[in-house]
Formats: C-alpha cells, sequence, structure tokens
C-alpha cells in the first residue's frame, strides 16, 4: 500500500527522472550503473552510522535479518566483479558483527527470525567470501571457510527423520510459525552450501550430503521430473502433498548446486543433466509478455502486485546464481548471458525513480520506474547488471588456492548445535509479528507479513490465486 500510494504521487516524476545509464557492452558503464545501484541500495543500512550492537550488520524493519545476510553477499559479489572497494570495511564488519556466541551464525537476538534458510543466506555470504580469497577474518579464530562449516554442522544435526524421510524444517525453533514446513529453500540452500563445501574442501562428508538432500528434494516431490522447484510441504503431513508455488530462487539455488557439482566431478553427465534441467526450468521467469522478450520476473506475484520485501529480492538471488553457474559450468554461458543481459538493461531501465533519479523499481518490463522501491528491488538490479563482468572474473577459489589463516589453537571443535526443540524463554512469536523487525504503525507491513507465511505456509493460493 505504502508502495501504490508513492507510485500514485510520484509517477509523473518518474517520467521526468534521469535513469542509470547503461551500455552493456562498456564495462565502464556497467561499473558506473552497478555503483549508483549499489550505493543505493546501501542507503537503507544505517548500521555504519550509528554504529551500535543492534545495527550494525543488519538493515533497519521492516526487513528481516536475513535479507542483510543476502545483501552482504551480494556485496561481495559487486567488489569482486567490479574491484570497487569503497564499502569492504563495511561489508566485514556485518558479516562478522552477526557470528553469534559460537561462530555460525546462530543469533540469539535473532531467535524470532532465524530459521534454516535465514542463517543459509549468511552462508552463502561466507561461503562467497571464502572463495573469493577476500581478506580473512580479523575476529575470532575462524576463516570464512570455516565459519561456513561451523553453519553447516548447526544444519546438518538438524536433519530430521521424523517425518518425510528426512530433510530440513524450515525453522529450528518450535517457537516459530513454520517448524512444522519443510521447504525447498533451507533443503536447497544446505544442498548448495554442501556442494559449494565439497567443492572447496574436498571433504567427502559434504558430497555424501549433498547427494543426500538433492536425494530427498527429488524423492518428496519438491524437484519435478521437469526440474520446476515447488515451495515446500507440511511435515505433519508427512510431506504427502507439495504447495507447488514456485519462486524463483528456489529454482537458482538448485541451478547453481548442481553447477558446483558438475565441475567438482569434472563435468559427469549426472550434474550436467541436472545443471541444464534446472536452466531449462528458468524459462519460467523470463518473458512474461510477449512485449517483454528475456526480461526476468517474479511470476508468482510480480504480474498480480502481491510481492513483499522477500520476495522483492528473490531475483536477485536468481541473478547471482546464473551468473556463478556460467563459471562452474561453462556450457551454460551463452543461454544465461543472453537472457540477463536483456533483463539488464530493463532493470537500468527501471532505475530511475525519485528522489535521485537513479532508484530502482520492481517490474522491469514497464519499461519504467514502477514506484515500488526497496533494498529488494536495488539489490536484484545489482545482481543481474553487475554480472555482465562476470567472464573477467576469478572463478571461485577451493582450499589449495587460498592461504587460510592459522588454525586455531584453542579448539576448533565448535559448542554443540541448538536442539531444535529447545525449551526458549523466548515468547512464543509468529514469525514477521517479532516487535524487534518491524515498526508496528505500519500495519499494511504486517499483513503483508502474514501473507508472506501464509504463501510460504502453503496457504498462498487460498489467498491470491498465485499458484502456478
Ligand atoms: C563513469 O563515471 C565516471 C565518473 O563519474 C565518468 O568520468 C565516466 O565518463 C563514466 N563512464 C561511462 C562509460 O559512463
Ligand atoms: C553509510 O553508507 C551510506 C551508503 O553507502 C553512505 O552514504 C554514508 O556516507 C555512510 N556513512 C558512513 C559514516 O560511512
Ligand atoms: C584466538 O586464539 C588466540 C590464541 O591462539 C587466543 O589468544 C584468542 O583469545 C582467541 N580469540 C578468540 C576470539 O577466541
Ligand atoms: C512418509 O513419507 C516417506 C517418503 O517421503 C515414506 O518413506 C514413509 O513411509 C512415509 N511414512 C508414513 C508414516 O506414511
Ligand atoms: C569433513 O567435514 C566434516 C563436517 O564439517 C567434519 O566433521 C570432518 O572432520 C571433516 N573431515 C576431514 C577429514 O576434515
Ligand atoms: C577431477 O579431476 C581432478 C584433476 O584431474 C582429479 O584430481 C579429480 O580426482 C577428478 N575428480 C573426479 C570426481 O573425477
Ligand atoms: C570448472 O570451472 C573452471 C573455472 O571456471 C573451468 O575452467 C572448468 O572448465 C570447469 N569444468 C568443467 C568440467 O566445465
Ligand atoms: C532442455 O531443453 C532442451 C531444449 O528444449 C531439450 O533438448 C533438453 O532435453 C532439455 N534438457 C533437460 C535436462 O531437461
Ligand atoms: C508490456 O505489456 C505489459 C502487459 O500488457 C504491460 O504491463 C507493460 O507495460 C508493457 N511494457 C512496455 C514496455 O510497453
Amino acid at each position: 500500500m505504502r508502495n501504490i500510494l508513492r507510485y500514485a504521487s510520484l509517477a509523473a516524476a518518474a517520467q521526468l527522472a534521469a535513469a542509470v545509464s547503461l551500455d552493456v557492452t562498456s564495462k565502464d558503464s556497467i561499473k558506473n550503473a552497478t555503483s549508483l545501484i549499489a550505493h543505493g541500495m546501501l542507503s537503507y543500512y544505517t548500521g555504519n552510522v550509528t554504529d551500535t550492537a543492534s545495527t550494525v550488520g543488519v538493515l533497519p524493519g521492516p526487513y528481516y535479518w536475513w535479507e542483510s545476510g543476502a545483501m552482504w553477499g551480494s556485496m561481495l559479489d559487486y567488489y569482486h566483479y567490479t574491484g570497487d572497494t569503497s564499502y569492504n570495511a563495511v561489508v566485514t564488519q556485518a558479516l562478522l558483527s552477526q557470528v553469534g556466541p559460537d561462530y555460525d551464525y546462530m543469533v540469539p537476538a535473532h531467535q524470532k527470525d532465524e530459521g534454516n534458510d535465514d542463517q543459509a543466506f549468511w552462508g552463502f555470504a561466507t561461503m562467497s567470501a571464502a572463495e573469493k580469497n577476500y581478506p580473512q577474518p580479523t575476529v575470532g579464530n575462524y576463516s570464512w571457510v570455516q565459519l561456513t562449516e561451523n553453519l553447516w554442522n548447526t544444519q546438518v544435526r538438524r536433519w530430521d527423520t521424523s517425518s518425510c524421510d528426512g530433510g530440513l524444517k524450515w525453522q529450528i525453533f518450535t517457537f516459530n510459525n513454520g517448524y512444522d514446513y519443510k521447504n525447498s529453500v533451507s533443503n536447497g540452500a544446505f544442498f548448495q552450501l554442501s556442494a559449494r563445501l565439497a567443492r572447496f574442501t574436498g571433504n567427502q562428508t559434504y558430497m555424501d550430503w549433498a547427494i543426500k538432500s538433492y536425494d530427498w528434494l527429488f524423492d518428496v516431490g519438491l524437484i519435478s521430473s521437469d526440474y520446476h522447484v515447488y515451495d515446500g510441504a507440511d511435515d505433519t503431513q508427512n510431506c504427502s502433498t507439495p504447495n507447488k508455488i514456485i519462486w524463483t530462487y528456489n529454482g537458482a539455488i538448485m541451478l547453481y548446486g548442481s553447477a558446483v557439482l558438475y565441475n567438482y566431478t569434472n563435468g559427469s553427465s549426472l550434474w550436467q543433466e541436472r545443471t541444464q534441467g534446472f536452466l531449462n526450468a528458468t524459462a519460467n521467469f523470463f518473458s512474461p509478455y510477449d512485449n517483454a522478450t528475456n526480461i526476468m520476473y517474479e511470476p508468482a506475484c510480480e504480474p498480480v502486485n502481491t510481492c513483499d520485501n522477500d520476495q522483492y529480492s528473490f531475483k536477485a538471488y536468481l541473478s547471482r546464481f546464473m551468473w556463478a553457474s556460467t563459471l562452474m559450468a561453462p556450457f551454460t554461458g551463452n543461454a544465461i548471458t543472453t537472457l540477463l543481459t536483456d533483463s539488464s538493461k530493463a532493470a537500468a531501465q527501471s532505475c530511475s525513480g525519485p528522489s535521485d533519479g537513479v532508484t530502482c523499481g520492481e517490474h522491469w518490463y514497464w519499461g519504467e520506474y514502477d514506484g515500488y522501491y526497496g533494498v529488494g528491488q536495488q539489490m536484484s538490479a545489482l545482481e543481474t547488471i553487475q554480472g555482465l563482468l562476470v567472464s573477467d572474473s576469478v572463478p571461485p577459489l577451493h582450499s589449495g588456492q587460498v592461504s587460510l589463516m592459522t588454525t586455531p589453537t584453542t579448539s576448533t571443535t565448535v559448542a554443540p548445535a541448538p536442539v531444535p526443540t529447545m525449551t526458549a524463554t523466548a515468547t512464543p512469536t509468529k514469525r514477521g509479528l517479532g516487535e524487534k523487525n518491524e515498526p508496528s504503525s505500519l500495519i499494511f507491513t504486517v499483513i503483508a507479513s502474514m501473507s508472506i507465511m501464509m504463501v510460504r505456509l502453503g496457504l498462498g493460493e487460498l489467498v491470491f490465486g498465485a499458484q502456478i
């Protein structure tokens, strides 16, 4: 509602505003464009100004904790692709601020909005830091890959065979709504992190879990035979009825995990087939209309204007992981470059919003700024456009190619992970209604939060008719 009102009052101005100019054939132009978009994204972040324990590392409400981890991941890509180090100090401080007492991204202050998927988005960032040989942490005694391994070890202990023959639950804590839901993003992220850790470390344990989590997603029906990735399933029903809503980021996460394993297995036909399959299935996420060939969109909510703050950012991960796949599975390069080059041009055109003339919108196929602004919209444009530089970037490294920190002299053993059924002292709450994350005055925000919860809990089609 906030967005629509803003659109109504500012639509006229949008027509007149400048736009992010982008010449996709010029590296300078791409860098200039991404620098403007990254600056716009980070203007939502106050932790670099206020510098207090509760604001460092995290975006203010209504953004959830996970999206900050996602944003820092996009800034690692930004630095890697453009070479611009301006934000590195801010990014490093942010990533290290959320390690938690056990250096595994279990953060007591965020118990009410930390599920397996939320934690994993911080893991994508630390894994990416490891693979990019980003300067190693200077607090604590863990390297980026060890932080990721610590995180992974908390998740593997949550693999739950009490229903559905396995899988991770969405939520970690019983007091959060979604504890009875096993979703693709939690399990897909675990699959992808397992694949990347396998490739980075060469440790077979990670490969075994990558295979096991992939097989589980397929066996339980969350990956279809034509590589569509459905949202999740209710484990009180033994996952017998998958919620078939399809989000861009789920397919993207599986695509990249498969591409990494294609690479790690030196081009096995099994992982080639799967990589190609997920790539084929991304056709769902492009070309919504005849006038919008190759333009990316979020089919489940964008055409009907029901996306919430989480969902506005999903296209960022589709772009991130598609571009990344071109390095791990070069046979995907031509198809991905075609799709994302056309999407980049459209995204740049949407970045013409007030008041700075370069604020990005959501509907890239509108051909102009649409009035829907926010962190997710900035991040989506950023990941799409900066990836145009991917072919000049150093591919993800592995442990033999980077110098890790010296092994801690204290102990490499992580403290025991929290038991999923622990009795928490926190007041039971619905995720999304926690007072910390949301200005309570924004009634619409609360409604939107309830909506995503219903979507993610399998009620989406009842609410929106958005199921595809
Ligand atoms: C990029 O930005 C710099 C500094 O503002 C400017 O000098 C240069 O002309 C721009 N290059 C392109 C290709 O837009
Ligand atoms: C914080 O980040 C914003 C966005 O990049 C920037 O405009 C501002 O100058 C930064 N503030 C400090 C104190 O670094
Ligand atoms: C890291 O290890 C050193 C000794 O190797 C120790 O002095 C220091 O306290 C450790 N720091 C943390 C945060 O554990
Ligand atoms: C639950 O589903 C799994 C496969 O997803 C199946 O192996 C198992 O037998 C089912 N259990 C019950 C009690 O139906
Ligand atoms: C492989 O990784 C697992 C999980 O982190 C760990 O427990 C195990 O010690 C590792 N094995 C080796 C040989 O490093
Ligand atoms: C892939 O190739 C490398 C280098 O030749 C080799 O060390 C490794 O064992 C191969 N991996 C597989 C799964 O074949
Ligand atoms: C694995 O990735 C590297 C780095 O991009 C690339 O050179 C190599 O060709 C890839 N391997 C396969 C089998 O495609
Ligand atoms: C991907 O699409 C191509 C072209 O339609 C088709 O030939 C191929 O069989 C598909 N591959 C997979 C794995 O679905
Ligand atoms: C393309 O068509 C859609 C649906 O009719 C419309 O919403 C959109 O504004 C059009 N885009 C352009 C650039 O005309």
